[in-house]
């Protein structure tokens, strides 16, 4: 890819100005015309990437202001989990950009302690007969989501750091069941699965963020890949950078003339006039150059040229460098379509993804997820 060095230059002048003006906010979603980032409850699943940009760009420059701006967030996170609350699966999007990171990067001894008890959180939603972490809360007691994915890398972390290797078991138990009941033969992946509590079979599975049970949401396709790599980086599987492989094959197969995902791959005959999902081409971006790190340099550069097209893509045709009274990085994602909400609008989410792929290309040696 071109001039990644300038880009992160830019990036650094851009975080800047978010950090006046995103403030004490939980950025979530932002509309393109205003670009003002919203203010989101701290228990909702994105409260984590934007200290995770700000833990990055401090791992990268050493600038003490993005310590200072990222260092509170575990803690308020915490706190939230005191009280009435809705916290599950996603403890690891929550506290692998906070705490966990703070703790690599600084020694914070709380941050550990966070991390390690929103590790135990996770696990104790494992579901033994069907092998599957319990994603949602209330009714939902046997639906697991493709989502999980990326959170399996804080019960890898925690096996590592306690010593207790049962957190490892879960994790590689729980990416068994993706890579049987989630992932197609062609490469494609299923949002939700859904298991009964008391054997473990598969009830049915159904569309939920995606355009239907057997459509392929692009996002959940990006969570797989990633989330599946990194499953790789932790336990050194086969299995699982096969899985990766699959999903990349497909996903890179249904991108379109400009390389961003249609928010799902499957939503109509043509995708012609279908939103696109900047989130998903920025997390398979990431995900592409776990894979690509993970090949002999041969096999991985195909990944890593796709990963360039990509977030060249999202840069020229996508970006808001040139914005400067624009909160987020980049347009055009979507949250949750079948659900009329978030579509056409810039995602924490994405702007995260997009960083991270762009401080790997730079040379970042630590990981988040
Ligand atoms: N984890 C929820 C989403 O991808 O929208």
């Amino acid at each position: 890819m071109k001039n990644v060095a300038s880009i992160w230059e830019s990036l650094q002048n851009k975080v800047d100005r978010m950090i006046e003006q995103i403030g004490d906010k939980s950025p979530h979603f932002a509309p393109p015309d205003t670009g003002v980032y919203d203010d989101m409850r701290l228990d909702w699943w994105t409260a984590g990437f934007w200290p995770g940009i700000l833990w990055i760009m401090y791992d990268m420059t050493g600038k003490k202001r993005y310590k200072e701006a990222a260092w509170e967030w575990d803690i308020k996170i915490e706190r939230k989990s005191l009280e009435d609350n809705n916290f599950h699966h996603d403890v690891g999007f929550q506290y692998l950009p906070t705490a966990v990171i703070k703790y690599k990067l600084t020694g914070d001894q709380d941050g550990r302690r966070r991390g390690l008890s929103a590790a135990n959180f996770l696990a104790g939603r494992f579901n033994l007969a069907g092998g599957f972490l319990r994603a949602w809360n209330q009714e939902k007691t046997g639906w697991s989501i493709i989502d999980t994915a990326m959170n399996l890398s804080i019960l890898f972390w925690a096996a590592g750091e306690s010593g207790d290797p049962r957190f490892a078991h879960i994790g590689k138990a729980h990416a068994d069941t993706i890579v049987k009941h989630f992932i197609r033969g062609d490469g494609s992946v299923r949002h939700i699965v859904c298991f009964d509590l008391g054997t473990g079979e598969v009830v049915e599975t159904r569309g939920g963020q995606g355009a239907g049970p057997d459509s392929a949401w692009s996002r959940g396709t990006a969570w797989a890949l990633h989330g599946l790599a990194n499953t790789y980086r932790y336990t050194g599987d086969q299995s699982y950078l096969e899985a990766s492989q699959r999903v990349a094959h497909y996903f890179l197969a249904m991108l379109p003339e400009d390389y961003v995902a249609h928010w799902d791959f499957r939503a109509a005959e043509t995708l012609e006039g279908e939103p696109r999902d900047t989130s998903a081409a920025a997390c398979a971006a990431s995900g592409l150059l776990e894979l690509s790190a993970a090949l002999p340099a041969a096999q991985g550069r195909a990944y890593r040229e796709a990963t360039g097209r990509i977030l060249q893509s999202l840069t020229e045709n996508y970006g808001t460098l040139d914005r400067p009274k624009h909160e987020a990085i980049l347009l055009s994602g979507t949250g949750n379509k079948p659900a009329g909400s978030n579509v056409n609008v810039s995602l924490i989410y994405g702007d995260y993804f997009y960083i991270e792929a762009i401080a790997k290309l730079n040379g970042w040696k630590h990981r988040i997820f």
